[in-house]
């Protein structure tokens, strides 16, 4: 079924042709590719004022901005977090807002791993002796790491994603530790053999911590010196969630002061900034915010996204509803 008078729709996303033109059937687009830029508040307000659909990957929709289009309907984000858009106000608003959760866990959970490894085992810091020349010679006493086998691996946010990480991480021989708001099921706990945590008892216990959660009003800073002052001397965090659940000025304070042994980054409290003490610390592996970004999750998002635009104008129904509307 194809719709009458095509709703208008503005897509902050890359996007193939294919999938243009598909979209273009049904819907007048107005296309902002990413691949040139991420559109600031101002750019993105300048071309969204009439739409009736957003379709956006990594542009902030708040209040302000969703205030100025009377006749917006529905945010299909593209990504599994959406703590870029204001929600409870779109809910407000008579908003549907969508996610595409599912089709990333993989990527996430792989590179969940990778940072983990890089960490432990120094990768890139080996890596950097190679192309540096400083490879003379195999010296057995060189980038000697951490080992995973025996060692508690928690995991901070124990959704379907942090479960794939742990399914990941058993063969390793890392023990399965975690908190979670709601505990897992006793089924899904014992398949996994994992236990759940206080936070504190977690980051007490812990060599490798991992953050997953999403970013909430709860979870901003729940990492600040404290937390770090309470983390063992040898453990090393992974945050691969997002930048404001970890405070950046006391990581580095924990960094600084060996209070922690190091730590893996995907995202940061001021993304796309960063401070650029932590890119002189040899025991800091840094990413650029690339969790999901491998070629089937990162395509998958983006048609699960369009499908959640059409879905809502053409079905009424979207598939990944992140909030109730009337
Ligand atoms: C997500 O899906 O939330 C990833 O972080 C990509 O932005």
């Amino acid at each position: 079924m194809e719709v009458k008078f095509k709703p208008k729709i503005f897509i902050h996303s890359l996007l193939s042709d294919d999938l243009l033109s598909r979209l273009e059937k049904n819907f007048d687009i107005d296309h902002h590719d990413t691949i040139k830029s991420i559109l600031s508040g101002n750019e993105l307000l300048d071309r969204v004022k009439n739409v009736e659909g957003i379709l956006v990957q990594s542009a902030l929709i708040d209040k302000t901005l969703i205030e100025a289009c009377p006749n917006l309907k529905v945010i299909c984000n593209v990504g599994v977090g959406f703590d870029n858009i204001d929600a409870n106000f779109c809910t407000k608003m008579g908003i549907q807002v969508t996610n595409t959760p599912g089709i990333l866990n993989d990527a996430v959970a792989d590179m969940s791993m990778a940072l983990l490894l890089a960490v432990a085992r120094r990768v890139p810091e080996g890596d950097r002796i190679v192309r540096s020349g400083g490879f003379k010679s195999n010296f057995y006493h060189l980038l000697w790491g951490a080992d995973l086998r025996g060692e508690n691996l928690g995991i901070i946010g124990m959704g379907s994603i942090g479960q794939d990480v742990a399914k990941r991480a058993i063969p390793f021989g890392l023990n399965i530790k975690y908190h979670n708001r709601n505990r897992l099921s006793k089924n899904i706990e014992s398949s996994l053999n994992g236990e759940w945590m206080s936070l504190e008892g977690l980051l007490k216990s812990c060599r490798y911590i991992l953050i997953l959660c999403p970013l909430t009003k709860e979870t901003k800073h729940l990492i600040t010196i404290k937390e770090f002052e309470s983390m063992k001397k040898d453990s090393f965090l992974i945050n691969i969630a997002r930048g404001p659940i970890v405070k950046e000025s006391d990581l580095i304070i924990a960094l600084e002061n060996k209070l922690i042994s190091g730590c893996a980054l995907d995202v940061y409290e001021f993304e796309p900034s960063y401070d650029k003490k932590l890119a002189n610390m040899d025991n800091v592996v840094l990413a650029p915010h690339a969790g999901s970004a491998s070629f089937k999750a990162r395509t998958g998002m983006v048609e699960l996204a369009a499908k959640n635009v059409e879905n809502f104008f053409i079905e009424k129904k979207v598939l990944n509803p992140v909030n109730t509307i009337n």
